[in-house]
């Protein structure tokens, strides 16, 4: 593989065992979009219910979803297992997807894997979101320009999937 001369070798494997960790994270989630309803958190009534909320949730899981796609696509550019030349579009991806779940969460419905947390903690998680949103829009205009050891700089503050999911998603359900 043809590393970049700015990166030394081990800069690069530890970004992307970074990257693996929260993809791998995100996949272990991959299978869980059919649950139903965790419990809600006693304090909130969901403005939204029946169908709607269902939808809500489900397109949120679908954002969620992509993100892990384009996660591990950027992880193999990364690594050198994937060609440069995606680099623009993937981090585009990333950004887009990080603004439309952030989107998404605006409808306060519980349901899916979010946890109770996520509602009854909603600043401290938007807050999570808004950050991720202009965190992965920096990382994007790195990636725009082709600019591997930028977007490899931003990239932890770009991705923080997994921080976010250890307080706020709850495990798979059996
Ligand atoms: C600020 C919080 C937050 C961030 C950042 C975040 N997620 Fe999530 N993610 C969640 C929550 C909450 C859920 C549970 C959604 C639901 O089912 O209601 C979730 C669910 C998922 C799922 C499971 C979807 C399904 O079908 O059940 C995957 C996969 C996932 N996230 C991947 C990612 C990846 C990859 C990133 C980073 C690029 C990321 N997430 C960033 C909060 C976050």
């Amino acid at each position: 593989m043809k590393l970049q001369p700015t990166l030394s070798r081990g800069a690069l494997l530890a970004a992307a065992s970074l990257m693996l960790g929260s993809i791998l994270a995100g996949a272990v989630g991959a299978q869980g979009a059919a649950g139903g309803p965790f419990a809600p958190a006693d304090t909130q009534t969901p403005a939204v219910t029946g169908d709607d909320a269902q939808a809500i949730i489900f397109e949120r899981q679908q954002v969620m979803q992509k993100l892990a796609k384009d996660s591990e696509t950027l992880g193999s550019i990364v690594a050198g297992t994937q060609p440069r030349s995606q680099l623009p579009q993937v981090t585009r991806a990333l950004a887009d997807g990080a603004r439309d779940s952030l989107g998404s969460f605006r409808e306060k419905v519980p349901g899916g894997r979010s946890k109770p947390e996520v509602w009854s903690n909603n600043a401290d998680f938007m807050k999570r979101m808004e950050d991720f949103a202009r965190n992965s829009e920096a990382m994007a205009k790195a990636g725009e320009t082709g600019d591997m050891a930028g977007v490899t700089a931003l990239m932890i503050d770009a991705l923080p999937c997994k921080q976010c999911h250890d307080l706020y998603r709850a495990p798979k359900k059996p």
